[in-house]
């Protein structure tokens, strides 16, 4: 562009002064146009770079709280969660790594601790607990990361320049029907728990119908349901509901006591996927102050395998024109998902999505909240419910044992001596006990007698 610029100041001082008055008219007008063209062009290169310029600005005031990332989980299936053997500043076949999350301007990336649904009713505790574990040490073993558990310590990570990590459960069958569980994960730093999956709980159902298990009709959430929803008002734990059921999604809004999030969710008007948010409930999640964090994921932007960056920013015109920009965030769904629009293929690109929407007209004071104002501002109302519930003591309710249907729950009674049925009178269904439980007893019974020291 500059050569052009001066190849044309160049040309116009060389002008041979011997030419005949029409040839240096003709040249005159040759040269007013092509001054045009290259004032055009101009124009349009540094309108360019100025918006690139602008979303880069933007974000460094406002950096990005992206709603949803599984790096922990291609962490898992890649290098089996073997943190030392790799470097997390550049981690080839995936789509994050600490380089790109900076060059994007994420300042603090929700982190997923999921396990797959068919670990519900076996290992999906443990698998959790050791996703947690992974989380946290990535978040602790780099200094460019800092594990957050609070809006007021994601607010200080960004003052001192850290990528900010909160864990979020993507998934109750991780909490296998236990609140005590779920209080155990908040204490190890879990600020989000999706009720769902692609798998039903026994106590909510999922908009995927996929697995057959915990079918349901008509109970979209039921009473013990709406008891972990209390209790994740009272402990100040973000209630997730991308991955759940319409039906799921409208009752937790009418029974929560805070707002609720779709950590990363797109708009079912422009593509009609099962995982994305028809606007009636976008409007009962307005109602109720909530965010919908937008995903990136081709299939559920663009209901195809490919997707553009004006498919994406399509979602963010739609929910603003329905619930308006201070109810959108940004859910990436990065790791999580595997085709990704062109332009936006990895974290580092977040800037070319604020770009296209500063070219759509949105405001900087609007892109400011859909970057990480909304999302603050769901965190504190979240903690000021926990404060307002601070007198409540921890929920003692448990899940009924007909509703569970789990072989693999034990049921605690003493193992009778020499391993003879009881003379006691059986009062529930599970003290019948299955066969499982005589092995427990007399392999307990046969380890007293034979490995105690
Ligand atoms: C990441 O590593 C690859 C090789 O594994 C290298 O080609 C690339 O330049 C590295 N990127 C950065 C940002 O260091
Ligand atoms: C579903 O349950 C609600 C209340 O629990 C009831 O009012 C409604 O009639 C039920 N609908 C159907 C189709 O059974
Ligand atoms: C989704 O939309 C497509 C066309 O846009 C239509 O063919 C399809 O039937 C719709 N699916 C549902 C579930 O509404
Ligand atoms: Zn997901």
């Amino acid at each position: 562009m500059i050569s052009t610029t001066l190849d044309w100041i160049t040309q116009k001082k060389d002008m041979p002064s011997g030419e005949t008055v029409k040839s240096a008219f003709g040249s005159f007008w040759m040269q007013s146009l092509r001054a045009l063209v290259v004032f055009l062009s101009l124009c349009h290169l540094t309108s360019g770079y100025s918006e690139r310029d602008r979303a880069h600005d933007l974000m460094s005031r406002y950096p990005l709280i992206d709603g949803h990332n599984d790096l922990a989980l291609q962490l898992r299936i890649l290098h089996n969660n073997h943190l030392s053997q790799i470097d997390l500043h550049n981690v080839s076949k995936v789509a994050t790594d600490i380089s790109r999350l900076q060059a994007g301007h994420v300042q603090t990336q929700m982190f997923a601790v999921y396990v797959l649904c068919g670990a519900q009713q076996k290992d999906a505790v443990r698998l959790t607990l050791e996703q947690i574990d992974l989380v946290r040490r990535m978040c602790t073993e780099y200094q460019e990361f800092e594990l957050v558990t609070s809006a007021q310590e994601l607010k200080n990570s960004e003052m001192k320049h850290k990528i900010g990590c909160l864990i979020s459960i993507e998934g109750g069958h991780s909490i296998d029907s236990s609140l005590p569980a779920l209080r155990m994960f908040y204490q190890l730093g879990v600020r989000s728990m999706a009720l769902t999956h692609t798998c039903n709980t026994p106590w909510a159902e999922s908009s995927a119908k996929m697995y057959d298990t915990f079918q349901r009709q008509n109970n979209s959430l039921t009473q013990f349901g709406k008891g972990v929803v209390e209790e994740m008002n009272r402990l100040g734990m973000i209630v997730d509901l991308s991955h759940t059921s319409w039906d799921t999604a409208s009752a937790v809004l009418r029974h929560s006591k805070a707002p609720v999030i779709f950590s990363h969710s797109s708009s079912y008007t422009v593509c009609n996927h099962s995982r994305n948010v028809p606007d009636w409930l976008l409007h009962e999640l307005k109602k109720k102050h909530g965010l919908i964090m937008v995903n990136l994921h081709s299939t559920f932007v663009s209901c195809r395998a490919e997707a553009s960056l004006s498919d994406v920013a399509d979602h963010f015109d739609h929910i603003k024109t329905v619930i308006g920009a201070e109810s959108i965030g940004i859910g990436g769904d990065f790791e999580g998902a595997v085709r990704f629009p062109k332009g936006l293929e990895d974290v580092s690109k977040y800037p070319a999505l604020i770009q296209e929407l500063l070219q759509r007209n949105w405001t900087e004071d609007e892109l400011g909240y859909v970057l990480r104002k909304n999302f603050l501002r769901v965190f504190e109302e979240v903690e000021r419910v926990r404060d307002q519930l601070s007198l409540n003591l921890p929920s003692e309710v448990q899940i009924p044992l007909v509703e569970v249907q789990n072989p693999c729950r034990l049921v605690l009674r003493p193992p009778h001596p020499r391993g003879l049925p009881s003379n006691h009178k059986s009062s529930s269904r599970a003290e019948h006990g299955p066969p499982g439980l005589l092995i427990l007893a007399t392999v307990l019974l046969l380890s007293s007698l034979f490995l105690i020291e």
